[in-house]
């Protein structure tokens, strides 16, 4: 048994206000339970089918008042090999042992699996309950492990749920690469739900994580997302890779380089001069593009709009000035300075930025530069 005072720290959103208090039972003695489970994983080593299962528990202490989901991401080991699953059993247990959510993962070796569990805001000391145990054992020396390699705790909204559903990293379950979900959606219902039901225009630039591997894209799940949670907007996809094959009501694509200049003004030409209550830069995440993307944009932002640019953390090479130093600038100084803002451009935007928000909902900021009303 594990001392159930240990205090771990979590890497989630909450991290800074919220501790995680561990009580692990019937642990066996192979098993880990490391100081800080989100900073390396935590290991889990099943019981034999005859004795009882492991089990660890993780309730957050001091857990602000509004949250009410925790997702959980696994892992299980791979080598050396083994035949059998890991049976997971995932349930959210209150204070006093009452049990507000339920589910079961079967994980077979080298598999990767996460459950999002969820429970009444307020509800006393939620914690989340991890139960292990093997299925289909057939005997043998290797009974693999479970890694519990992530864990968020945050506040649910019908953005993170339509993101969590189309397979956006901007929600809380899907992530690229070795990262973690960026959740912006957690914020980004704050920021947008106060216009979701009007008309408007909205374009976003980088349209699906997969299509920059395979070159043939043939979804748009933030597309999906847009459509679904602005029932009136209309939607523009901008992107290095011809959508054409992407359809759905109300969405235009366009096939073109957001770190060129006159691809972005073909763009606009060929439609009107459309104007934006809303852009979002999820393409290429260079900074010398985003800049470039952002001079060539913003006249077309209605008065009172956002310019949104995600994942101010990862650069796919390096380059100076990076974006988010020029917005500090611009944030602190009132002054835009880049080699990629061209000058005209760059006294636009001194003119007409109304405010520069930073927001870190979890692992990469995302930058909000709002245009004056009027
Ligand atoms: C991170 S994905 C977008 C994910 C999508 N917005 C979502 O939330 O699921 C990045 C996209 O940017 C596109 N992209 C990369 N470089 C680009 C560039 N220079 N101009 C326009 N799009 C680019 C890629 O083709 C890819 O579709």
């Amino acid at each position: 048994v594990i001392d159930s005072t240990t205090k771990v720290l979590s890497r989630h959103s909450s991290g800074n206000l919220c501790r995680w208090e561990v009580e692990g039972r019937d642990l066996n003695t192979w098993c880990r339970l490391p100081g800080n489970p989100l900073t390396r994983p935590l290991v889990l080593m099943a019981n034999r089918p005859d004795a009882p299962a492991t089990t660890a528990c993780f309730r957050p202490t001091g857990l602000p008042p509004q949250i009410d989901t925790f997702t959980a991401f696994f892992r299980t080991s791979q080598n050396p090999s083994y035949d059998h699953a890991q049976l997971v059993t995932l349930r959210v247990v209150d204070d006093e042992g009452r049990v507000h959510d339920r589910s079961t993962l079967r994980l077979a070796e080298g598999a990767r699996a996460h459950a999002t569990l969820q429970f009444q805001a307020g509800t006393p000391g939620p914690g989340l309950e991890i139960r292990v145990a093997l299925e289909g054992f057939g005997g043998g020396d290797h009974h693999g492990n479970l890694r519990l390699v992530y864990l968020l705790a945050y506040e649910s909204n019908p953005l993170v749920s339509l993101c969590n559903r189309a397979g956006t990293d901007k929600g809380t379950e899907a992530f690229s690469g070795n990262g973690v979900p960026h959740c912006y959606a957690i914020e980004y219902h704050e920021l947008f739900a106060p216009f979701r039901d009007e008309r408007f225009a909205l374009l976003e630039i980088g349209l699906d994580d997969a299509s920059k591997l395979s070159g043939k894209p043939l979804d748009a799940p933030s597309l999906r997302v847009w459509r679904d949670y602005f029932p009136a907007a209309t939607l523009y996809g901008y992107d290095i890779n011809d959508f054409a094959g992407f359809e759905q009501e109300r969405t235009v694509t366009f096939r073109g380089d957001q770190g060129s200049r006159q691809d972005l003004e073909r763009f606009i030409v060929q439609h009107d001069q459309p104007m934006f209550r809303l852009v979002i830069d999820d393409g290429s995440h260079a900074s010398s593009h985003q800049q470039t993307s952002l001079a060539a944009l913003f006249r077309q932002v209605e008065p009172g709009g956002m310019y949104v640019i995600e994942d101010l953390g990862w650069q796919p090479f390096p380059e100076e000035p990076r974006t988010i130093d020029v917005l500090a600038e611009l944030h602190e100084s009132g002054r835009v300075r880049s080699p990629f803002i061209p000058a005209d451009d760059a006294r636009y935007l001194e003119r007409t930025v109304s405010s520069v928000e930073v927001h870190r909902p979890n692992d990469s900021p995302f930058a909000v530069i709002r245009k004056r009303a009027g």
